[in-house]
């Protein structure tokens, strides 16, 4: 029987966090270190040039995302790594997509109203046809499996919607119905405001970044909020690493604790900050290796539209 057919990506926007890590990323590798599914993981940059940007920054982000993939131990002989906008059957595929989607549905997403209210100059078309564009991402490749973190379930909702849409309206049953695969870490939250998750968009301060040198680690969690929120929160982070824990877990002595716990963190990413500086030294390579992805993906994207054209009645 074939084997189901994973698919996510990531924005290139910033480091990535270590709510990105347990939420999605950590989840990616051991369903690639499964061998159950197929699976293929993109660089979602077309989604990240809805919010306000500059071209060289984004240029530099992708490679930084690209590299981080790598490092991490995504690894191009088990999974399928590209660039999103290198593969423009997606974009075709939402504009199908978007005349099954009505508008209210759309209106209902919390994170475009949340991103409308952070961005109110910049409210584009794009921002609203977001989770439309993410459909495109998952069916134009068969995916049934959404490894991502809690903030992502709606959107992969709006997909099983845009199957069914389609399912229903051509007679045909082509697309599966996707489902979100979460982590036990769905939800990490921020270190200075744990009521809210851990996001890029509130700050640098109350995000701990995956590639941060150990002694950064050590500064942001020494002020890290010792809520019980904030508690509960750092014991999440404690017990998912708790093999690289040298001491216990103590919530009378949460100086030390900390201590303990940017020790395992600096730990657990060591080799991971080691093959990511190599990987940015060699922008070629990288370039390589993307380009074969989208070579993989786009064999898969171009058979997929013409039976999708096929079916709407354009071809
Ligand atoms: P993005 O780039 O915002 O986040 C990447 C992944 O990290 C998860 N995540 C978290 N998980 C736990 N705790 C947190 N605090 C936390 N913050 C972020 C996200 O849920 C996500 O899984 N729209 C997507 C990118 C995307 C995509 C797709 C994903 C585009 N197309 C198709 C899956 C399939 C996004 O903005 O993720």
């Amino acid at each position: 029987m074939a084997k189901p057919i994973i698919v996510s990506g990531m924005q290139p926007t910033g480091k990535i966090h270590l709510g990105n890590y347990l939420g999605a990323l950590n989840n990616w590798l051991s369903i690639q270190k499964s061998d159950k599914y197929e699976s293929i993981f993109f660089i979602a940059d077309y989604h990240s040039i809805t919010e306000n940007y500059s071209a060289e920054e984004k240029r530099q982000q992708v490679f930084d995302l690209a590299c981080t993939y790598l490092a991490i131990g995504l690894n191009t002989e088990k999974s399928i790594i590209f660039v999103q906008s290198a593969v423009p059957e997606c974009t075709e595929l939402t504009w199908i997509f978007n005349t099954l989607t009505p508008i209210a549905e759309l209106q209902r997403m919390t994170q475009f109203k949340d991103k409308s209210e952070r961005q109110e100059k910049n409210i584009n078309m794009g921002l609203f046809d977001y989770p439309v564009l993410q459909a495109a991402d998952i069916l134009l490749y068969d995916g049934s499996l959404v490894p991502v973190g809690e903030d992502q379930i709606q959107h992969v909702e709006l997909t099983r919607d845009a199957a069914r849409w389609f399912n229903n309206k051509y007679k045909a049953n082509y697309f599966p119905e996707a489902k979100p695969l979460l982590t036990s870490c769905p939800r990490l939250m921020s270190l200075l405001e744990p009521a809210k998750k851990m996001s890029k968009s509130l700050g640098e301060k109350h995000c701990l970044n995956i590639d941060e040198e150990p002694e950064e680690i050590a500064k942001k969690l020494a002020k890290a909020v010792t809520t019980p929120e904030g508690v509960a929160n750092l014991k999440l982070i404690y017990d998912t690493f708790k093999e690289q824990m040298t001491g216990d877990f103590d919530e009378n002595k949460m100086g030390e604790t900390k201590k303990i716990i940017a020790e395992g963190l600096a730990k657990h990413f060591a080799d991971f900050r080691k093959r990511k500086k190599e990987l940015l030294s060699q922008p070629e390579e990288v370039a390589k290796i993307l380009e074969a992805g989208r070579a993989r993906a786009s064999v898969i994207a171009q058979k997929r539209i013409v039976e999708i054209k096929k079916i709407i009645g354009v071809i």
